[in-house]
């Protein structure tokens, strides 16, 4: 499922132009890039086709980490295709390509690709059903040198950021790429299998097992698809507004799952002021699992996942503010490219100062002061960029702090007016796609012509050192 991409960078094109090469040398039809060309992550994504859905089928056996099963990828090719990459780091008994065995080379380099060469060349613009079949143990698997599936005493949590499908299921793993999703994972009865969207059903086939059937209707990135596996006390409840709202929270919480539902269980509520600031709640559910087993927070869709740590100091519904507000920023307009992170957590952490002016705690403008007093010119967080920060520090607290203070100087810039209609406008238009920074630039010049926001956010996100003018403009303090 892609949408238009807007903004090549250089190395977007050198890959273009390499595949471009390769295909010429091997003669039409040649194979798919096995890159997006995102120069933060060189092997995300793939090139050749689109996917539309993924129909995931698993098996998992907490005792023996062993995860086994099928993907079935329904996708589209874009061009003549030879041979494809999907990502992948996990074990492969057999691909088939609409229904014909074909060969492939399953994680050969450990960078996580799974290389498939159909039994016969793939047309251009046709539809492709791709059936992976597969069995491993995921917390064994290492891809580029790094695992990131996470074994627990009772269970397993496929949770990360930005990549965690290639420990589960074969993918295009970018989020250009979205698609829908069936998750369907079988565990013993003593634990659930959690993931994203609607719980359709469960089932019991065989004696001891129960299937867990979840689906996500609208377009998902493959990064914010998640599985956690393990004892959970799951609450399923029903948004005011009719939405399915499920919440778990693991069985080993102990003191802090006061706290953790105090926070999680406003959820609804949380969504409705937010939806007043962006636009209306854009999935299907909401929700929450809270889990000892990691030690972040993560927006997967509709259903945020929680380090329990996070209420280890009492409730945190500030918490519960960001990782919903990436539902908008984040998971409803994804990033076109991961340089772009700023459009998910400058605007996650604005939302929580929203949240906090709207409770009655600080305001907007006194937490993104903040920021700027709090931090002396020569402290180290000034000399990252929030709009091109470089992979390893892609969650610095730059990107977050100064990438919220840059939102509050957009706003004061522009006055409230212009601001919430430019963050409406974003969602309403890039609604279950993606966008980049320059594209969000553009919007608020059109928005509000004659200021000077493209100037500004190139020194909030742009430029190395502590802005001259504060969040509140050159006048406030
Ligand atoms: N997007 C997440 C958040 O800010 C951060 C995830 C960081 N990733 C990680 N593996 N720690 O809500
Ligand atoms: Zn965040």
């Amino acid at each position: 499922m892609r949408r238009t991409v807007r903004g090549t960078s250089t190395a977007a094109l050198a890959a273009v132009a390499a595949t471009l090469l390769t295909s010429v040398a091997a003669a039409a039809p040649g194979p798919g890039a096995p890159s997006v060309g995102d120069p933060y992550y060189p092997n995300a994504g793939n090139g050749g086709y689109d996917v539309s859905h993924y129909d995931i089928r698993l098996t998992y056996q907490p005792t023996t980490d062993v995860l086994s099963g099928t993907t079935t990828i329904t996708a589209t090719t874009t061009q003549e295709l030879s041979r494809f990459n999907l990502d992948f780091g996990l074990r492969v008994s057999s691909v088939l390509v609409n229904n014909v065995a074909a060969t492939f080379s399953a994680n050969a380099a450990g960078d996580g690709e799974l290389v498939v060469t159909p039994a016969r060349p793939l047309a251009k613009g046709a539809p492709v059903t791709v059936v992976v079949a597969y069995n491993d143990r995921p917390s064994t698997v290492k891809i580029n040198g790094f695992t990131s599936w996470v074994k627990t005493a009772d269970g397993a949590l496929a949770v990360n950021e930005p990549e965690i499908a290639s420990w589960w299921y074969p993918s295009n793993d970018h989020p250009t790429d979205k698609a829908t999703f069936d998750v369907s994972v079988e565990v013993p009865d003593s634990v659930v299998a959690l993931s994203n969207g609607t719980l359709v059903r469960t089932t019991k086939n065989r004696t001891g097992w129960t299937r867990w059937w979840w689906r996500s209707t609208q377009p998902q990135a493959t990064y914010l698809t998640s599985l956690e596996v393990g004892k959970f006390e799951v609450n399923r409840q029903t948004t005011p507004d009719g939405k399915p709202f499920v919440t778990a929270y693991g069985a080993d919480l102990g003191d802090s799952l006061g706290a953790a539902k105090a926070s999680v269980e406003r959820t609804p509520e949380i969504n409705e002021f937010l939806a007043t600031q962006f636009g209306p709640y854009p999935f299907e559910a909401q929700g929450g699992v809270v889990t000892t087993a990691i030690g972040f927070a993560l927006e997967n869709q509709t259903r945020p996942v929680y380090g329990a740590r996070g209420f280890i100091a009492g409730s945190n519904a500030s918490l519960v503010a960001h990782e919903n507000a990436h539902q908008w920023f984040g998971d409803s307009v994804a990033v076109g490219r991961w340089s772009d992170i700023w459009l998910n957590e400058g605007f996650a952490t604005y939302a929580q100062y929203l949240w906090s002016e709207h409770v009655g705690e600080g305001t907007a403008a006194e937490l993104a002061q903040y920021v700027y007093d709090s931090k002396p010119a020569d402290d180290p967080f000034w000399q990252v960029l929030p709009g091109d920060p470089g992979a390893d520090r892609q969650f610095d607290a730059a990107v977050y702090d100064r990438g919220a203070a840059a939102v509050h100087a957009l706003r004061s810039q522009v006055g409230d007016e212009k601001f919430f209609q430019i963050l409406k406008t974003w969602q309403a238009t890039k609604k279950g796609g993606t966008g980049r920074i320059e594209d969000f630039t553009a919007l608020a010049e059109r928005i509000a012509p004659g200021r000077p926001v493209r100037q500004l956010l190139k020194v909030w996100l742009y430029t190395p050192g502590k802005p001259f003018a504060g969040p509140n403009g050159p006048t406030a303090r």
